[in-house]
């Protein structure tokens, strides 16, 4: 029976902000997704109450807007003011008309609604720089009687947003990105720009542009040379990583390769602690560099299981659907590991958005004028988010006894991949199983608890949440963990491919 070893003494703290989501005007990420004033759920302002009821109940805290590739080109005094004179634009990074009927001040009704209390904007630093910056931050946190802070006023809102952080650009490394920068020249202008915006708003943070993807041939040497340029003024490096059971092993090459099997495919959790390892290996060798007492924090604010589009992309209307898609058990089980390795990394990251919210690689899909349901995706995080407090830490732990797997790729793959967190008032084991069988494991705990429960995703490997079946999976109560109240010993079975989560209340 695998073992399952908890190091009390070694913890350290992770808050509710660490897992976060992302919308972007995209696909039909906004418009359709969360704003859509003709639906019969629609609130006054436009927003589907479907959808803020799921987000709500999903309990996510740290939202990040309005994009990603979107913001390498917007301006975001389109977005402001009076809805009807507000100018269409062409979204020429997702090729799609921008109404700009949701914008900056709807972003921030929105997430009052939402339950959502800590917002990261990027700003424009593709076609744009330094003054654009500044304007957007005056006009979303000024308090001084100056003029972008008097607009907001103007427009309606008194009170400062009080934004605390702010990404400078978006994968300004990526081919695709429309004002791509060479790693010096980003660099600098990432540096002027957060010492800037500093000066204006000493209470924000800022997040500097790392690598788009490890696929990138100039990963991680990007990620050294921004941060040579920049370290002493930037608080987070940015990470991005999506994961398709197919896509090509670089970005430079076009074709596709063999689909991963699904031992492989589940073990893909293994890149993200890789990458994770490497950039802050590298921002460790910068600090040594400039002789900096600070520790540079990473924001992982783009990583998903990755599928292509199921809807056909429409070019050029107001919601081209680019990336619509269902994500079935063995997804959501390699999203699980995903989510476990932020977690067991969480003394470094402090910051990571799942991408995106809504309809593009979704947690939510919507269809237009109909119904919302969610992702499988959205339960496993939905359990992560519901244990994280202003008490929760991750305590390390470890396996013994138990069994492991190699496939081609990669040696040594537990076959349980597992975190445990203290809340304050319960051990938390989350856990996959990924294999076919079930596995029990022995925990010993570092008190004797007064209750326990179990809850878990099982199904089919091909198992998905469908307009027609919206909770084939779901989280589930589960009877295979015998609690032995008063003792410090407890034992578990894990179904054969699952997410678990036992919690312990002592
Ligand atoms: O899928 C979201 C997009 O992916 C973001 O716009 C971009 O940053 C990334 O390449």
């Amino acid at each position: 029976m695998a073992k399952l070893n908890l190091y009390n003494e070694q913890r350290f703290d992770v808050r509710p902000q660490l897992f976060g989501s992302f919308l972007e005007h995209m696909g039909t990420v906004i418009y359709t997704g969360i704003y859509e004033p003709g639906h019969p759920s629609a609130t006054p302002e436009g927003f589907r109450g479907d959808v803020l009821k799921l987000v709500r109940e999903l309990g996510v805290k740290t939202l990040r807007y309005p994009g990603g590739n979107y913001t390498s080109s917007y301006h975001w005094e389109d977005t402001i003011g009076d809805q009807a004179t507000r100018p269409k634009r062409m979204n020429i990074a997702w090729q799609s008309l921008e109404t700009n009927q949701f914008g900056l001040d709807e972003f921030f009704q929105w997430i009052q609604q939402a339950d959502v209390d800590n917002p990261i904007l990027t700003v424009n630093l593709g076609t744009r720089g330094i003054d654009d910056a500044l304007h957007e931050l005056e006009y979303v946190n000024g308090k001084y009687d100056t003029d972008w802070a008097n607009l907001r006023r103007q427009n309606g809102h008194a009170e400062p947003y009080g934004v605390k952080y702010w990404c400078l650009g978006n994968e300004l490394d990526g081919p695709w990105q429309v004002a791509r920068k060479t790693p010096e020249e980003y660099g600098l202008l990432a540096n002027e720009t957060s010492k800037a915006m500093k000066l204006m708003d000493p209470d924000i943070e800022t997040i500097l542009v790392g690598s788009s993807t490890p696929r990138l041939d100039t990963y991680p040497s990007w990620d050294f040379k921004v941060l040579m340029e920049a370290y002493d003024n930037v608080d987070y490096i940015a990470m991005h990583n999506y994961i398709d059971r197919d896509q090509s092993e670089n970005l430079d090459q076009q074709a596709l390769r063999d689909s991963d099997d699904l031992p492989t495919y589940l073990a893909r959790s293994r890149e993200f602690d890789k990458q994770i390892d490497e950039v802050a290996t590298i921002a460790d060798a910068v600090k040594a560099l400039k002789h900096s007492d600070k520790t540079m924090k990473i924001s992982f604010d783009e990583w998903n299981v990755h599928h292509f589009s199921q809807k056909k992309p429409q070019p050029w209307g107001e919601h081209n659907p680019v990336d619509w898609c269902y994500f079935d058990l063995a997804d959501t089980l390699l999203f699980g590991s995903m989510a476990l390795a932020i977690l067991r990394h969480g003394d470094r990251v402090k910051l990571s958005c799942q991408a995106l919210l809504v309809n593009t690689i979704p947690l939510i899909l919507t269809d237009e004028g109909g119904n919302a349901w969610a992702n499988p995706t959205y339960y496993v995080l939905q359990s992560i988010l519901k244990n994280l407090s202003d008490t929760s830490t991750v305590i390390a732990s470890s396996l013994t006894d138990s069994q492991n797997y190699s496939t081609k790729r990669y040696q040594d793959v537990p076959v349980i991949d597992q975190v445990v967190m203290d809340t304050g008032s319960a051990y938390v084991v989350f856990a996959v199983n990924r294999g076919e069988k079930a596995q029990t494991i022995s925990v010993a705990l570092p008190a004797a608890i007064k209750s326990g429960h179990m809850e878990h995703i099982v199904g089919e490997l091909g198992d998905k949440n469908t307009r027609e079946h919206p909770e084939t999976l779901t989280l589930q109560p589960c009877n295979d963990l015998t609690v032995e109240v008063g003792s410090k010993a407890q034992t578990a079975t894990l179904s054969g491919y699952s997410w678990n989560v036992l919690t312990f209340d002592y």
